[in-house]
């Protein structure tokens, strides 16, 4: 059965495109310090900096959201890092300053409860985003 346990990976791949949602959505100031702690021990400061500021890639504080800013593709971006997303037919929305590739972290963050938090704490130091969190994917106009 999914739950709080599950590992990102599994979660990803047996949920449907758009349906994975933030539990904590409704208590980030509460959940954010956890999240923090987790956000550190999973090394995202070296690239995005301690407080999510951005470093040597994209900061998490400002409005521009590479693929958007929906619990769903947030968790599979972190899950699945760059390759693994536009494997499964994602491209990107916007452009940062700076553009790279981010790693997969579904298997080194252990499960999706993990996830949900530090997703919590990037909400936490960009509370305007959470008014996207339901977002779905939106692909980009073709011309
Ligand atoms: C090796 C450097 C690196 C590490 C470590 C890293 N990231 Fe990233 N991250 C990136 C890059 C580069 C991008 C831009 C991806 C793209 O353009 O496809 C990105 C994008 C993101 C985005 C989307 C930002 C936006 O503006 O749309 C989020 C959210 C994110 N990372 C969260 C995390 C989290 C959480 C962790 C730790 C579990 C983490 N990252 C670890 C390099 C990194």
């Amino acid at each position: 059965m999914l739950g709080p346990a599950t590992p990102p990976l599994e979660l990803v791949a047996s949920t449907p495109k758009g349906e994975l949602k933030n539990p904590y959505n409704a208590d980030i100031a509460a959940i954010a310090e956890e999240g923090h702690h987790r956000y550190l021990s999973a090394g995202c400061n070296g690239c995005h900096g301690g407080g999510g500021g951005g470093g040597m890639c994209p900061p998490l504080t400002n409005d521009t959201w590479v693929y958007g800013a929906g619990d769903d593709t947030l968790f599979r971006l972190i899950s699945l890092g760059s390759d693994g997303l536009q494997k499964q037919g994602y491209t990107r929305v916007k452009h940062e300053v700076v553009v790279g590739p981010m790693p997969p972290f579904g298997g080194i963050i252990k499960t999706s409860d993990d996830l949900w938090r530090i997703i919590a704490f990037i909400r936490s130091v960009n509370p305007d985003s959470l008014q996207h969190a339901g977002d779905p994917y939106t692909p980009p106009p073709q011309y």
